[in-house]
């Protein structure tokens, strides 16, 4: 069994309330949040770093903390959405992490992240195509996770039920 569980997809997939539910589960687990480590040592938002410094320096501390918590044990490890995309986070998080994809359709995502406006790649542009775009040129990446769970229509109960279930099964 690997040591931590990461959770990756697309944003509004609900990687962090499911991580969160996941955690009350797994009371021995310790919850890591990458997107709110690297806000937390800078002290500056998402979306405040990708306006002043670019999306290739996000990137960079992004794998930085991956880095920082992948080797650790007993971790539930919430991804940026963008994070599985590159090959060497790829590697360290697979060999390190029972990897969890939350698939959900553009459509569910939309109607989940339509309020919001932290997220620096949906600002411009916001609509069901683009999140169809995004999720169509990643997906070959997100199923490379151990495991796929459909989140459409479950709440971030159900799913953590779920992958508590794959994990004992
Ligand atoms: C990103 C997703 C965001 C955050 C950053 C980039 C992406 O995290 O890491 O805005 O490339 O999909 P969430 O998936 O938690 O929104």
């Amino acid at each position: 069994m690997k040591r931590n569980i990461a959770l990756t997809g697309m944003m509004g997939s609900g990687k962090s309330s499911v991580s969160q539910e996941l955690s009350k589960l797994l009371p021995d687990y310790n919850l890591v949040d990458i997107d709110s480590e690297i806000e937390k040592s800078t002290n500056k938002k998402i979306s405040e770093i990708f306006l002043k410094f670019g999306e290739p320096h996000f990137r960079m501390l992004e794998t930085d903390k991956i880095q920082k918590f992948v080797y650790g044990k007993n971790q539930i490890i919430s991804l940026g959405g963008g994070a599985f995309e590159d090959e060497f986070n790829r590697k360290i998080i697979l060999e390190n992490c029972l990897v969890i994809y939350l698939k959900a359709s553009p459509e569910e995502i939309y109607r989940r992240i339509k309020n919001e406006t932290h997220r620096p790649l949906l600002a411009k542009k916001f609509s069901v195509e683009r999140i169809a775009d995004i999720i169509k040129r990643r997906s070959p990446n997100y199923e490379k996770a151990d495991v796929i769970v459909d989140t459409d229509n479950k709440t971030p109960y159900n799913v953590a039920e779920e992958i508590l279930g794959v994990m004992n099964g």
